[in-house]
């Protein structure tokens, strides 16, 4: 309700309609006047009047029906129904006509006072139950409220926008937006957003606020407020206190750049300490490989021959060694593996060669269960030779560290549902209950110069190869390692 003086007038009657609309007039009401029903309904179309006066008794739309689309459609427009019957008891009566929604019936004839006095009291009741809702809107939304004038003075605020500032309404109402923000902030931020409003534009914003009751974070919307008149009066101010939702996404961000910063480093880490591992193999083979040419050049007459071999070996393992590390890298960078048919046999045949002084040196017996015809798997055959390979030096130090068992070392082969499973068995110790569960984990050792990254390298292999790793134990003594690896149709 902007304006209370536009009254409209429906009425059937001529000389009623006519006489009524002076009497209005005269007492300063702006009116507009409608012939019957359907011409009143128009009327409220093309421009919502502050009240209306209706006459109940007209032929065509009836004054009954006009209170109910008001009622309907508008319900904030004030209805006084006017009847010469109401008295007679015909057609509606005056209190149907205030149950419908009239705020007032009058009965014809009345006077000019009564009729003034209908409308008088017919506006006040709208007004305050307008007035009552605003108000109910400002004290009761979530958001901080305020209303701010062309001089920055705050005009009003509600109880959300107290507490925001930690202040009571009556200390800041009449406050200079600028000793309530700080002089800075206002200078920089509120006041160009504030001025922008006030030439009219709708403007949003949001930004950190420092008071004695801390920092927070709020964000702002700025509304041009016509209060009476064309004259942009005023800002209204919608505040949102976005603190805590701020804080968390900041914790969130610094929790994951912290975490980026540790997985680098652990990734760092292992990949060193991986290389450091599976290097360690390649390099013992070239030293012992030098050692041999060295001694077959120093023999009389050399044997160039076997100088020669010693010599292709080293580069053999050097070769290996550059392979080794390559793969590390992808792995521990987690690139996919390569994709080649690899023979599952050929491998462990490749791995065994390679730990064949090792087991010899330590006495232990090494029985092969290779199946036949076993179907190629897809992968990286040196990373897939590397796991065989971790698997067969864990077995041979756990069994070299055991007293006199008889030291038995199976490598078996064999065609499994969907794949190949490769199995590691031996007759040491077994795995020490302590560490059973985190045997699988980086640096998990029991060895004093164990690095714990043998198993470690091995699983992450295998599962980027889409299979499994996992141990038991090997009744009555030992361990037992088994994988499986995926065959099928993948392509490369
Ligand atoms: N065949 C096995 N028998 C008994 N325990 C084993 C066997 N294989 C592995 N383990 C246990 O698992 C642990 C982890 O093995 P892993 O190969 O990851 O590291 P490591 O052998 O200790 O050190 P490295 O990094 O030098 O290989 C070993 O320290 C050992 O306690
Ligand atoms: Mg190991």
């Amino acid at each position: 309700m902007t304006t209370t003086n536009d009254i409209l007038v429906i009425e059937d009657d001529e000389i009623m309609r006519e006489a009524l609309a002076e009497w209005l007039e005269a007492a300063g009401y702006v009116v507009r006047k409608a012939a019957d029903g359907s011409a009143g309904l128009a009327a409220v179309r093309s421009a919502a009047p502050a009240l209306v006066v209706t006459d109940i008794h007209m032929p065509g739309t009836s004054g009954a029906v006009v209170i109910a689309e008001l009622q309907r459609h508008h319900p904030d427009i004030p209805v006084i129904a006017i009847s010469g019957l109401f008295q007679f008891g015909r057609g509606l009566d005056a209190d149907s006509a205030v149950a419908l929604g009239a705020a007032r019936a009058l009965a014809k004839p009345f006077t000019r006072r009564e009729l003034l006095q209908a409308v008088t009291v017919a506006d006040l009741a709208a007004r305050k139950r307008a007035e009552y809702l605003t108000r109910q809107v400002f004290e009761s939304a979530s958001d901080g409220v305020a209303v701010i004038g062309r001089d920055y003075r705050y005009q009003r605020v509600n109880p959300v926008y107290e507490r925001n500032w930690g202040m009571p309404a009556e200390r800041i109402v009449g406050m200079h937006v600028a000793d309530l923000s700080g002089t800075d902030v206002f200078e920089r931020t509120l006041k160009p957003n504030l001025d922008r409003c006030l030439a009219g534009e709708h403007v949003t914003f949001a930004e950190w606020f420092t008071t004695e009751l801390g920092r927070f974070y709020l964000s702002v919307s700025y509304s041009p407020l016509r209060l009476d008149s064309e004259r942009l009066e005023a800002v209204l101010v919608i505040s949102r206190d976005l603190t805590e939702h701020v804080l968390a996404s900041e914790a969130l961000r610094e929790a994951q750049a912290a975490l980026a910063r540790v997985n680098r480093v652990t990734t760092l880490g292992v990949l060193a300490a991986s290389i450091a591992h599976e290097v360690n193999q390649p390099l013992t083979a070239m030293v012992a490989s030098a050692g041999s040419c060295a001694r077959w050049l120093a023999a009389r007459p050399p044997e160039l021959e076997k100088a020669q071999r010693s010599l292709e070996r080293i580069a053999r393992d050097g070769k290996r060694a550059s392979e080794v590390i390559d793969r590390i890298r992808a792995l521990v960078m987690r690139q996919p593996p390569r994709r080649d048919l690899v023979d599952v046999k050929e491998t462990i045949l490749d791995v065994i060669a390679l730990t064949r002084d090792q087991m010899r040196r330590n006495d232990i017996a090494l029985e092969k269960t290779l199946a036949e015809g076993l179907p190629p798997v897809w992968g990286d055959r040196v990373q897939l030779q590397q796991v065989v390979l971790n698997l067969i030096v864990n077995a041979v130090e756990a069994m070299s560290a055991s007293g006199d068992r008889p030291r038995q070392l199976v490598i078996g082969a064999s065609e499994a549902e969907g794949g190949v499973c490769i199995e590691v068995r031996d007759s040491g110790p077994g795995i020490a209950p302590e560490i059973a569960d985190k045997l699988f984990e980086p640096f998990c050792t029991s060895k004093p110069q164990g690095i714990g990254m043998g198993l470690s390298i091995s699983r992450s292999i295998v599962e980027a190869h889409g299979g499994r790793l996992w141990a038991a134990s090997n009744p009555p003594h030992g361990a037992l390692f088994q994988l499986s690896l995926p065959t099928g149709e993948r392509e490369p």
